[in-house]
C-alpha cells in the first residue's frame, strides 16, 4: 500500500462555499474554492441562496480541480464529501454529486465530518508545516463551532470544551456588523485590529466555568458600547475603527487563550493545534505562535488556505478513510447535525 498512487476527489458544500481538491495520498494536487458572493449583501448566509449557488458552481469546480491537477476522473480511486455538520441544503448538493459520480465511476464513496476535517487538515503534506503527533489539542474555531478537542488518534477525537451559545467567527462577525462593516467582518476586524491598539477600550470576559466558551455577552457588551459612544459623538466608530477593532480582538484572543490555557493544564498535552476559518486571524495565529516560547507549547497553524473551508481538508480524511477502508454506500444521508 504505501507505494501505491491514491486519487481522491474531495467536495465540500456545508455553508456557502463550494470547494473541490484533488489529492494523491497526503498531497494536494489541487484546491479550488468558489465563494459565494451574493451573501455579502444580507449580511449573513441565506440557506436557500447557498444551496442554488452550490448547484450553479458544483460542476465547474470539479472540472476545475480535476484540470488543476491533472488527473482525469477514471483515475480516481475514491470520492470523499462532506455529510456534516453544516446546512441541509448545501450538504445536499455536494453529497449527492459525490454519490452520483462515484456510482458512474464504481469507486468507494467516502463520507466525513466537516469538523474531524478541520482538525486533520494538519495532516496534509505541506512543505515548512509540520504534522501534530498524538495526543495533540485541537481548537476548532469556525463561523458555526467554537471547541477544544483532544485528538488521541486520527478518529478519536474527545469534544472537552465548546461554545453555549454564539461561535466564535459570529462573536467576530457580529461585532463587526455592529460598527456596520459588511458580512463576513471577521477578515475586516482583523484588518483593522492591525493598526489599532488592543487595549484602547475594555471588554468583559464572561465567566464560564470548565472548558466551555460564551460569546453572546460579548457582542451586547460591544453594543451597548458602541451605542453609548457613539450617543455622545456620532463619528466615534470612524474615529476609532482601528482601536476598536484591535480591542475587540484582543478579547476575544484573552477569552481563547485562557480556556486553551486550562485545558492544557487539565490535560497535560502541550501540543495545541488550531483549524476553522477564525483561525486565519492574524492575532490569534501570532499569540500562539508566541506560546511555544512563552508556555513550552509546541502549537500548530495550518497553511492559510487550509483555515476556512475548503475540500483538501476534506480530501485529507478521506485519504485517511480510505486506507481503513471506511465506506459508504450511496444510501449515506446528509446530516445537518453531527457528532464526530
Ligand atoms: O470555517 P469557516 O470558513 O466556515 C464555517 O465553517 O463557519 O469560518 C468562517 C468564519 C467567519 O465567521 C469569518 O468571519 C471567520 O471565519 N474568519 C475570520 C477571519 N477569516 C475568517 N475571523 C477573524 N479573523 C479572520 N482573519
Ligand atoms: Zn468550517
Amino acid at each position: 500500500m504505501p507505494n501505491e498512487r491514491i486519487f481522491i476527489l474531495a467536495i465540500e458544500s456545508s455553508c456557502d462555499d463550494t470547494a473541490a481538491a484533488v489529492l494523491q495520498n497526503d498531497k494536494v494536487l489541487s484546491n479550488v474554492v468558489a465563494n459565494q458572493l451574493i451573501h455579502n449583501q444580507y449580511g449573513g448566509v441565506v440557506p436557500e441562496l447557498a444551496s442554488r449557488a452550490h448547484q450553479q458552481n458544483i460542476v465547474p469546480v470539479i472540472d476545475a480541480a480535476l484540470k488543476k491537477a491533472n488527473v482525469t476522473k477514471e483515475q480516481l480511486s475514491a470520492i470523499a464529501f462532506t455529510q456534516g455538520p453544516g446546512l441541509m441544503g448545501s450538504l445536499l448538493v455536494g453529497s449527492s454529486f459525490a454519490k452520483s459520480m462515484a456510482i458512474a465511476l464504481q469507486i468507494p464513496l467516502i463520507a466525513v465530518n466537516h469538523m474531524q476535517a478541520h482538525i486533520l487538515a494538519h495532516f496534509i503534506d505541506e512543505e515548512g508545516f509540520d504534522k501534530p503527533t498524538f495526543p495533540f489539542l485541537a481548537l476548532t474555531i469556525s463561523g458555526g463551532h467554537t471547541q477544544i478537542v483532544r485528538v488521541d488518534d486520527y478518529f478519536a477525537m474527545e469534544i472537552i470544551g465548546e461554545t453555549t451559545d454564539d461561535a466564535v467567527g459570529e462573536a467576530f462577525d457580529k461585532s463587526a456588523k455592529i460598527l456596520g462593516l459588511p458580512y463576513p467582518g471577521g477578515p475586516l476586524v482583523d484588518k483593522f485590529a492591525q493598526e489599532g491598539n488592543p487595549n484602547a477600550f475594555v471588554f468583559t470576559k464572561p465567566k464560564i466555568p470548565g472548558l466551555d466558551f460564551s460569546f453572546s455577552g460579548l457582542k451586547t457588551a460591544i453594543l451597548y458600547f458602541i451605542q453609548k459612544q457613539v450617543a455622545a459623538n456620532p463619528n466615534f466608530i470612524e474615529e476609532n475603527k482601528a482601536d476598536i477593532c484591535a480591542s475587540i480582538q484582543q478579547t476575544i484572543i484573552e477569552i481563547l487563550m485562557d480556556k486553551i490555557k486550562l485545558a492544557v493544564e487539565e490535560t497535560g498535552i502541550k501540543q495545541v493545534a488550531i483549524g476553522g476559518g477564525v483561525s486565519a486571524n492574524s492575532g490569534i495565529r501570532k499569540t500562539l505562535k508566541d506560546a511555544e516560547a512563552k508556555y513550552g507549547w509546541k502549537t500548530y497553524i495550518p497553511k492559510f488556505e487550509y483555515t476556512t473551508d475548503n475540500a483538501a481538508m476534506i480530501g485529507i480524511v478521506g485519504y485517511q478513510k480510505y486506507l481503513n477502508k471506511s465506506f459508504e454506500t450511496a444510501a449515506v444521508i446528509s446530516k445537518a447535525r453531527t457528532q464526530f
